[in-house]
């Protein structure tokens, strides 16, 4: 027999629908792996149904992780009426329709998560033709295999295993979704839309997900399988200001739209017949946000039930050691993640300022969620900004110059910045060879810079005097700055210790 991970399953196995309360829940029913941890020609999975008509069409789509190994069964039936394999030792694919077969040389890999759907028609007209393809890309056409034939109805799949097996044959690795259709598939779109709806037990298909889930034997474990559902079912937009998730409700038919919450349960969810759909400002409904040194990841979660919440188990009443755990189910197997990710630009160039004339102009400053800015100013009052146009400065060497490092967009009433280092260079390259630092780990290290107080944490002034490269003394000067973006809610980071724990450390 095989065994079952997860205790909740087992209500859904046997068919009885008994939560202790109607919960509302994001638990769908049919996204379970099967898991063949090891080779044994024991262990397999049956169809718990044959299939029910005369095929004289078919398409099979299905997932798997494979690992690799000389033969790889992926699935059979007792006399080759439809089976897929893979020969290490020639790299083949072989595919078996009523006897008759064909293979593709080097088509698919092994070792990686992959799509893999086969197509055949039988019928009078169509001439035995067919297509294998892998993650969505025709890998192989064929044609004249098993003309006029039919295959029989009642027979079962196995996956896993071939029906007339020596031992090499049995797979390892992950298998999920096998889907069997009447259909004849053409098109990408087509092929495209069953690797998504197959992602689930389909109604459309003559022998389904849901006939298999029975049907593990051996070795074989069921494991819940999160990460092809959630891609196909779910849709994620970060906008400039915020996240927008869409969940499609055929797929979570648990879910109670009105008992469902943001982490602040003020914020609930919308729905209509098909999706519910939720949305967040960036710095709103209990969203948190955490930076690296390039991204800045926004996250949040949906709260299934805010009627009947499973208790929050970090107290730990349950006992996970014992064989048994009657705890409650923790909040955090609950939840729907939510995340963002934003590329911080933390970088950015600008054609300073020349003591002599050049011709150069400036960038155009890029269309980006986060934008940092430099700019320079007319003086120490920082009242007037110089143009764009006005870019580069003609300045005399002794002229003082006043800079302003700016969040102008993507940073939230959360957010800090400081300027980490400025880099000065008679070239458009911040690498280039000759340079000349003002500002390093966020502190000056040009005598002539001095900080000015600014009136926002998004923002970060200071000035220093002009001058110019010896070695090329008429080039533009390029001003290279580079930020931090941290989080006002975090203690103790570099934003928040800024220029002032500098002059402290000079004094
Ligand atoms: C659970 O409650 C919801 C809403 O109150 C209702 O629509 C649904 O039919 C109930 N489900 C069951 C299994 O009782
Ligand atoms: C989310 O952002 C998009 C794009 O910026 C905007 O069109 C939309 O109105 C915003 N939605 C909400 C609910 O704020
Ligand atoms: C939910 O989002 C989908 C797009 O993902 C949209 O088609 C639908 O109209 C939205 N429904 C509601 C109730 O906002
Ligand atoms: C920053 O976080 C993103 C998203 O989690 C990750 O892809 C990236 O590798 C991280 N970068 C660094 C430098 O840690
Ligand atoms: C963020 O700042 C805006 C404008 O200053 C303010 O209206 C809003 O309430 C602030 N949001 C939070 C979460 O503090
Ligand atoms: C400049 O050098 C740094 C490391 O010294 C490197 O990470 C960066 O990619 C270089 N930038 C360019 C534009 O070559």
């Amino acid at each position: 027999m095989y065994s079952v991970q997860l205790g909740l399953l087992i209500c859904i196995l046997s068919g009885v629908q008994s939560f202790a309360v109607n919960r509302s829940t994001i638990e769908p029913d049919h996204n379970w792996k099967f898991q063949f941890p090891v080779k044994a020609q024991t262990a397999f999975v049956e169809s718990t149904t044959g299939i029910p008509m005369v095929l004289n069409r078919f398409t099979i789509s299905f997932w798997v992780d494979d690992v690799p190994s000389q033969y790889l069964a992926y699935f059979s039936t007792p006399g080759r009426e439809i089976e897929l394999y893979y020969d290490v030792r020639y790299n083949r694919l072989y595919f078996f329709v009523n006897g008759g077969y064909t293979y593709c040389a080097g088509c698919i890999t092994t070792g990686n998560r992959k799509h893999i759907l086969v197509t055949w028609s039988g019928t009078a007209d169509a001439n035995g033709v067919g297509s294998i393809w892998v993650n969505g890309l025709r890998v192989h056409t064929f044609s004249g295999i098993s003309v006029g034939k039919s295959i029989p109805k009642g027979l079962r799949v196995k996956l896993g295993q071939l029906h007339n097996s020596d031992s090499s044959y049995p797979f390892r690795g992950e298998f999920m979704y096998f889907n069997l259709y009447l259909t004849y598939v053409k098109t990408a779109e087509e092929v495209a839309k069953l690797a998504k709806f197959g992602s689930t037990s389909d109604p459309e298909a003559v022998l389904p997900w849901g006939d298999f889930i029975g049907g593990g034997n051996g070795d074989v474990v069921l494991y819940p399988e999160y990460e092809i559902f959630t891609k196909s079912f779910t849709s994620i937009r970060c906008n400039a200001n915020n996240m927008t998730v869409s969940l499609a409700r055929a797929a979570f038919p648990h879910l109670i739209p009105s008992r469902a919450s943001l982490k602040d349960p003020s914020c609930r969810v919308s729905w209509d017949d098909d999706f519910v759909n939720m949305t967040t400002a960036l710095d709103d409904c209990g969203t948190s946000v955490a930076y690296n040194s390039s991204v800045a990841t926004y996250t949040n979660y949906l709260v299934p039930d805010i009627v009947h919440p499973p208790a929050d188990s970090s107290d730990s009443k349950g006992t996970a050691h014992a064989v048994i755990n009657r705890g409650a189910v923790a909040l955090d197997e609950t939840r729907l993640y939510i995340s963002c990710n934003y590329d911080l630009v933390p970088h950015r160039t600008i054609a300073a300022y020349a003591v002599a004339s050049s011709r150069y102009s400036i960038e155009g400053s890029g269309i980006r969620d986060f934008k940092f800015e430099i700019k320079l100013y007319h003086d120490a009052s920082y009242k007037q900004a110089y143009n764009d146009r006005e870019y580069p400065l003609h300045a005399d060497s002794t002229e003082r110059i006043y800079a302003e490092g700016s969040l102008t967009s993507g940073g939230e009433n959360r957010t800090e910045i400081r300027i980490e280092k400025c880099v000065m260079t008679p070239d458009a390259d911040p690498n280039y060879s000759t340079q000349h630092e003002l500002i390093i780990e966020g502190c000056a290290a040009d005598d002539t810079v001095e900080y000015h107080d600014s009136p926002t944490f998004l923002a970060q002034r200071f000035s220093f005097q002009a001058f110019r490269f010896n070695e090329r003394p008429t080039a533009v000067v390029y001003m290279h700055c580079y930020i931090d973006v941290c989080s006002a809610d975090v203690e103790g980071t570099k934003c928040k210790i800024g220029w002032k724990a500098c002059d402290e450390a000079e004094a």
